[in-house]
């Protein structure tokens, strides 16, 4: 008896496709700004060679960026039309709510997403007027032993890190021997000069030395490369190759892995942001069915590792966060099982995508990549129970 309405069950679950089979039912978007000017102020006294010369001041989001941003906005739309949970026309706010963070880039990155998503609308992007606490990635424990776990941490960090081949690469391409850093300060010598460690309560954990050097010349040539200036102007004609965009990028992924990688000094950083998405998850009925969040890259380093993420890996991208990037969490149901189940992708434009401004649609999509928590451990078809999740997250943000 229990036999024949097992079988029975298992033939209707093979029977209802998937797209029959699954509903989704709330979407949370956690975002990165899209392409901006470089941010470092001391890109002048690294090198004796002049810098392109950039439009918008420094750190804001570019005309590209936004272009490219607007391109995420109707892939969006049309996705989460196409599968129902949203509808033709515009959105009130239980429907689609937009929340940056107050600086430029994430406020009109926010902006050139949903203009183009819900064209003509002129959907409110919210965001506060003064620093944000969901959006400010700072150190919150402000006792003695926290501050010295960080420096700990990140000193071990830093001696595991094998560099020294980026590191003459970036000497010969900026002549670092003739920059004012060098002649001025007597820092001649990025494998041997010294890591500063900066680390205080109420602000980010930050390092100066070779490899925020490093770190800061890789992300402004990453953001020329986006932007889409001839080959010859990024890095001065040095990055032609892929073997030595690694080499470059190894020093960015090495400074953030210093001031990010290690869960506990993450989920002190990203515990308001990680509260703001739990609520918008566990909440009962009343939360809006999109949720679109825009931040930066130092808000996904913490919010992943916090989180407690498995490792993955892009394909066709220079970094781990790209610009305009995004975590997409998803309840979908399942009419089969009669449960809620949760699915994460990080969802980003390739590197040809931005170089080449390359309109998304449902025909032309930006990558997708399966994301898994450690604590949730997904299925053949990239769901993981929803009730795990709620269960996971309640334990989460009451610690
Ligand atoms: C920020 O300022 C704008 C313009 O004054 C105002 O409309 C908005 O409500 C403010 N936002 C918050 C969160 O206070
Ligand atoms: C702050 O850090 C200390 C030392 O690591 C830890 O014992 C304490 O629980 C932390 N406090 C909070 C509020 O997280
Ligand atoms: C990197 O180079 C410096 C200077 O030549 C040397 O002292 C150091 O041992 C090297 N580090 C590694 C990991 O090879
Ligand atoms: C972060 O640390 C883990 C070990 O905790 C290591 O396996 C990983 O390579 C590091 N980097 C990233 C980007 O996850």
């Amino acid at each position: 008896m229990y036999m024949k309405y097992f079988l029975l069950f298992c033939a209707s679950v093979m029977t209802v496709d998937a797209e029959k089979r699954f509903h989704m039912k709330q979407v949370i978007i956690l975002s990165r700004h899209n392409v901006r000017t470089p941010l470092s102020k001391f890109l002048n006294i690294m090198t004796p060679k002049s810098w392109p010369v950039w439009k918008e001041k420094s750190g804001h989001l570019t005309a590209k960026g936004a272009l490219l941003e607007g391109y995420m906005g109707e892939f969006f739309s049309e996705w989460l039309k196409k599968e129902d949970l949203l509808k033709n026309g515009c959105p009130t706010e239980d429907v689609f709510y937009a929340y940056a963070n107050l600086k430029q880039r994430t406020k009109a990155s926010a902006k050139a997403f949903v203009n183009q998503a819900f064209p003509n609308c002129n959907i409110a992007v919210h965001h506060s007027n003064t620093t944000d606490p969901v959006f400010d990635p700072i150190i919150h424990n402000k006792t003695a032993s926290f501050k010295n776990y960080v420096v700990k941490e990140m000193k071990a960090h830093l001696k595991t890190l094998k560099l020294n081949n980026s590191y003459d690469f970036l000497e010969n391409i900026l002549d670092y021997k003739h920059s004012k850093l060098c002649e001025k300060s007597h820092q001649c010598n990025l494998k041997t000069d010294k890591n500063n460690i900066i680390v205080e309560p109420g602000t980010k954990p930050n390092l100066w030395g070779p490899i925020k050097i490093g770190n800061s010349v890789a992300d402004a040539f990453v953001m020329q490369y986006y932007e889409g200036f001839p080959m010859n102007n990024i890095a001065w004609g040095y990055l032609d190759n892929q073997e030595q965009w690694i080499q470059m990028m190894q020093l960015s992924s090495g400074y953030h892995d210093v001031i990010f990688n290690n869960s506990v000094v993450a989920m002190d950083i990203a515990k308001p942001l990680i509260k703001y998405i739990a609520d918008l998850c566990l909440g009962q009925g009343e939360v809006p069915k999109v949720t679109l969040l825009m931040g930066h890259d130092a808000n996904m380093f913490t919010l992943l590792k916090g989180m407690g993420f498995k490792r993955y890996s892009l394909i066709d991208q220079h970094e781990h966060i790209p610009v305009g990037s995004k975590i997409v969490f998803q309840k979908w149901y399942d009419v089969v099982t009669r449960r809620n189940l949760l699915k994460i992708n990080f969802i980003y434009q390739s590197k040809s995508q931005l170089r080449d401004g390359t309109p998304l649609s449902l025909n032309n999509p930006p990558q997708f990549e399966l994301l898994e928590l450690a604590n949730c451990e997904i299925d053949t078809n990239g769901f993981c129970l929803w009730s795990n999740f709620e269960y996971f997250l309640r334990t989460l943000i009451s610690k």
